[in-house]
């Protein structure tokens, strides 16, 4: 298995674990019910997309006959996934207690990380299921 799939594996299940503490808080205290857009963004896109990113990036290819066209892409992929989601979380939360609007163009900033983070998937994973010879 390759380091990237495992560490998209590693961080989904992270991400299942701080989801499911910051949900249990958010039922415990109603005021926390203003960061459900932090619960609902750690869960999909840490632990639902980045589960499906490291299975996909380890099983699709295999199904297609096909070599993943660039693991250095799945990589940088995986970083930006990363940066991404903890950027526009954090500054997400720091922006509902602290409205500025410097952390709104941080939100920004770091969610179009999060969008290149899928659209390397996008491009990677098309074409290596698309590629001409079969290996
Ligand atoms: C023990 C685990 C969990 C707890 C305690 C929990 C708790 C909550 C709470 C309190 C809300 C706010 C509901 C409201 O607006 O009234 C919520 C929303 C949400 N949760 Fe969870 N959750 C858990 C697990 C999960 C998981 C595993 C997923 C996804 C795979 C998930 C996805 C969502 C989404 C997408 C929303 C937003 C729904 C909406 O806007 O209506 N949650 N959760
Ligand atoms: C760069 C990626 C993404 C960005 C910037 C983004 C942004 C947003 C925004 C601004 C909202 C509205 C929040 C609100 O009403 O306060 C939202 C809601 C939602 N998004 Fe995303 N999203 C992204 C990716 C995804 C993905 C990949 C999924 C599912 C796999 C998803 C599932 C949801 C759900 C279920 C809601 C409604 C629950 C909520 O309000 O928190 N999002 N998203």
């Amino acid at each position: 298995m390759d380091r990237f799939v495992k560490n998209f594996i590693l961080m989904s299940i992270v991400y299942l674990a701080i989801a499911t503490a910051l949900g249990i808080l958010m039922l415990h205290n109603q005021s926390l019910m203003s960061l459900k857009f932090v619960h609902s963004h750690l869960n999909m896109l840490g632990w639902v997309s980045m589960m499906i990113y490291g299975v996909g990036y380890h099983i699709l290819p295999r199904f297609a006959g096909r070599l993943i066209k660039s693991k250095t892409m799945g990589e940088v992929q995986f970083w930006f996934a990363n940066v991404g989601l903890v950027g526009m979380l954090l500054f997400y939360t720091l922006e509902t207690y602290n409205p500025s609007g410097l952390y709104k163009g941080l939100v920004i900033m770091f969610g179009i990380i999060e969008a290149i983070s899928i659209f390397l998937f996008f491009y990677n994973m098309i074409t290596t299921l698309y590629a001409k010879t079969e290996e």
